[in-house]
């Protein structure tokens, strides 16, 4: 199994790169997403979690490992997979390694988007997400036909909790201080690939094509 890794800090559009992937079969899988599911389910990780995320922190590394360890282990079939927001810090970065030495896992390539901060605030003040489906919107870039109702389910849209201006803000130094240093880890082990997501989500995507263009 082959797994793609996109870095990017909070908005760079990493849900566009992987809406990309995923439309020619590659799975995708969210950190964030999964972390969200056990928030609603009220499970202890969940529990344990919910704060960190509402304030802009991250989730304990050995939550996420166990999270992304289960998951890697009952996948029989995939031949890629799309880690979105995963590894995050040195730490998991490191334990995926061990993880693929241990397994027929490896890294395919990381995508790094850049983009700069101012852009990444306003993406991020304006998004809303459908509660029923997840679709992704945002309030100027890409609004849905009838205001606060998602095109696809009628779901009312809604913030994340971590899309409040001081939370942002938040996240976007400890993306600085804890995950961007990855992009160097990772170009090191000659792996890195890099995107410049400051551009129409359109282009992102044919970006994305290129960048993949012989697996897809
Ligand atoms: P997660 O859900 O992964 O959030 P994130 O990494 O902060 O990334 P976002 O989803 O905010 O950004 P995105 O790049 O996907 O942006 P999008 O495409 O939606 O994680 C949430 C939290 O969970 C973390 O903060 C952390 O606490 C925790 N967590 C997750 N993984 C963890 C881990 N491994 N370890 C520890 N903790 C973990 O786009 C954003 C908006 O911009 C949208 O409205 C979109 O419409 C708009 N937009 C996108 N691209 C464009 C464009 N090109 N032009 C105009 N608008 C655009």
């Amino acid at each position: 199994m082959n797994i793609i890794i996109l870095l990017g800090p909070p908005g760079a559009g990493k849900g566009t790169v992987s809406e990309v992937l995923t439309k020619h079969g590659i799975k995708h899988v969210s950190t964030g997403d999964m972390l969200r599911k056990e928030i609603k389910n009220n499970t202890e990780l969940g529990l344990r979690s919910h704060k960190k995320i509402s304030q802009g922190l991250f989730a304990n590394d050995d939550d996420v490992m166990t999270m992304v360890t289960e998951f890697l282990l009952n996948q029989k079939k995939e031949n890629f997979i799309i880690f979105d927001g995963f590894p995050r810090t040195l730490i998991q970065a490191e334990k995926l390694d061990l993880l693929t030495k241990k397994s027929q896992i490896k890294i395919f390539n990381v995508l790094r988007l850049k983009c700069p901060e101012d852009v990444l605030i306003s993406r991020l003040s304006g998004r809303r997400t459908c509660v029923v489906c997840g679709a992704v919107y945002h309030d100027i870039f890409s609004p849905p036909k009838i205001f606060g109702r998602c095109d696809i389910e009628d779901g009312s849209l809604a913030k994340r909790l971590d899309d409040e201006p001081v939370v942002i803000k938040r996240r976007l130094k400890i993306y600085n201080k804890l995950t961007k240093p990855l992009a160097d880890y990772y170009k090191n082990k000659s792996m890195l690939v890099e995107l410049d997501a400051n551009c129409s989500p359109q282009e992102v995507r044919e970006h994305t094509l290129k960048v993949y263009k012989d697996i897809i």
